[in-house]
């Protein structure tokens, strides 16, 4: 009898691999949110005819209508307790009656200004247990992000194990990759920040790279960058501290943890150069940090170079 080839998709997978129901459940309902994302995103803003906002009359801007979705699947779960999101000022407390044993951080469209120029944009996703979303990163139970690009796929980890999923024209996360690791080194590199804003240590590391052959591969857009780097098997992100920016860009709860659990669940690294990025203690929803992120002999480097 020829063997039946039967597709793995993410619901089967979560239980398969045996992910806490609740943690599932979250990350399944965060994979539903992105088809709708997608729909927005291809027929939203463009004032196409006969085209509807899920929220009514009223056209969102795209991260807008992002957070709205996410936030309404989650509550949806019943599992949600605590809500952040880079488009809140404040936490969210979900008041729907259910087991509530999660908190979530979430960046609903990441790198929304490209949208517009048709580049790859993505959705990230940080989740605890319990209801303290201000703890260090180390204590992420999963983390997830979607990227939208040519294709729309769907990366996570509950801390065993790197996945890869691919939505297909069905509508369905299918996987695509399991067991995702990186190499040690890689040479590929993504450098964030304007050159004249460099510190002296940061420029001699880029300069290093530079001399050494690393491919400049940037787009902008932190998901796809990182999707590079984690399907290519490594290589280097960096947004780093510039001299008017002593802690970078990036957000710590949105952008660096989530990405950060998911490079190191890949046997990769994330530094701010001085600490890993996953022993921060943040103090506020909107902390930033500068980051070094990807193979391990990468980050280390940029670690000696800045340490010197
Ligand atoms: O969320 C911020 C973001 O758009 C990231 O996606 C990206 O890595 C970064 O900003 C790019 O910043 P810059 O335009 O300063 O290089
Ligand atoms: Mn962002």
């Amino acid at each position: 009898m020829p063997k039946r080839h039967v597709q793995k998709g993410l619901w089967n997978h979560l239980m398969h691999k045996g992910v806490d129901f609740g943690l599932a459940s979250i990350i399944y309902e965060v994979a539903v949110a992105s088809k709708y994302i997608v729909h927005a995103m291809r027929t939203g803003d463009l004032g196409l005819a006969g085209t509807s906002n899920l929220y009514g009359e009223e056209q969102l801007a795209l991260d807008v209508l992002a957070n709205e979705i996410i936030k309404d699947r989650l509550d949806h779960t019943g599992r949600v307790k605590s809500f952040a999101s880079e488009e809140l000022d404040d936490i969210l407390i979900f008041e729907r009656k259910g087991h509530k044993d999660y908190s979530v951080v979430v960046d609903p469209l990441d790198g929304s200004s490209l949208v517009d120029v048709n580049l790859a944009v993505g959705t990230i996703v940080g989740i605890f247990k319990g209801e303290n979303l201000l703890q260090p990163g180390k204590n992420l139970v999963g983390a997830m992000y979607i990227v939208y690009g040519p294709r729309t796929t769907l990366v996570y980890s509950a801390g065993n194990g790197v996945y890869e999923f691919t939505l297909n024209s069905l509508g369905e996360y299918v996987l695509t990759q399991e067991e995702i690791t990186l190499k040690d080194s890689n040479k590929i590199y993504s450098p964030g920040g304007l050159k004249k804003d460099y510190t002296e240590k940061h420029a001699k590391f880029i300069d290093f790279l530079e001399e050494n052959g690393y491919k400049l591969r940037y787009s902008g857009g932190f998901v796809p960058d990182i999707n590079q780097i984690l399907l290519k098997r490594g290589g280097l992100f960096t947004y780093p501290a510039l001299k008017n920016s002593p802690n970078g860009k990036l957000r710590l709860l949105f952008e660096l943890n989530p990405m950060a659990f998911i490079i190191e669940n890949a046997g990769g690294m994330a530094s701010t150069g001085k600490e890993r990025i996953l022993e921060i203690n943040p103090e506020k929803l909107d902390q930033r940090a500068p980051i070094y992120i990807g193979s391990k002999e990468e980050v280390q480097l940029a670690q000696k170079f800045l340490n010197e």
